[in-house]
């Protein structure tokens, strides 16, 4: 099984409690999540290798580190992912980033791509696929499945909340996956949405129904 590192810094906690509260605006909403993602990021890469290289300071040559292995590649799922992008960005510029959007046909319940533009070496990176909400684990499960297709072999979640029906999926249908959490909730309520969770992620970040 896959683990779930949850992410509960107290500032990731204080920061997600204004998420939360039904009165906090989108401009301070978005805000927060970028803020989220970023001290997220930093954990979620606690254990990327790093090399040796002989660099000059100006006072002496050293023995310096950097980071080595396969690169990284950041993967919104649509359209609520969208709003952790810059935060993984300003952590790890030189990451790529591709889209995943896709439905759920609601005769065949098969997954459907609207939206799938991948770096075009996505197999050989180590791929992070981000959504705020972890809710049924339906649209997570189905990306990660579109990517292991491509090839991918090196994926890890990131999460703002998660409901325990969500996590659990994730971790049955893809047990190589790690999942990283800023907080584990209740349950998901009759339409699906995380209780106490914090509503509509998309919404909230963009103000459009
Ligand atoms: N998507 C959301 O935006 N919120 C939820 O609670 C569940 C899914």
């Amino acid at each position: 099984m896959g683990n779930v590192h949850i992410i509960d810094h107290p500032l990731i906690q204080h920061k997600l409690s204004i998420m939360r509260n039904k009165h906090t605006g989108s401009k301070d909403f978005r805000a927060l999540l970028s803020e989220i993602t970023l001290l997220m990021g930093y954990e979620l890469t606690r254990d990327l290798p790093l090399e040796d290289m002989v660099i000059e300071t100006p006072i002496a040559e050293m023995n310096a580190k950097r980071i080595s292995g396969k690169k990284l590649a950041i993967i919104p799922i649509l359209r609520a992912g969208l709003g952790m992008v810059d935060g993984l960005l300003t952590l790890i510029p030189v990451a790529k980033v591709g889209h995943i959007g896709l439905y759920r046909d609601p005769d065949s319940h098969q997954p459907v791509p609207y939206y799938c533009k991948l770096p075009s070496d996505i197999d050989d990176r180590i791929v992070i696929v981000c959504d705020p909400m972890l809710a049924t684990g339906g649209s997570a499960c189905d990306a990660i499945a579109m990517l292991k297709e491509r090839g991918c072999r090196h994926i890890r979640m990131l999460n703002l909340v998660g409901a325990p029906e969500g996590v659990e999926r994730v971790r049955k249908e893809h047990p190589d996956v790690d999942i990283y959490i800023a907080a584990l909730d209740e349950r998901l309520n009759e339409h699906a949405y995380i209780v106490p969770g914090l509503g509509d992620a998309g919404y909230s970040i963009f103000v459009t129904k």
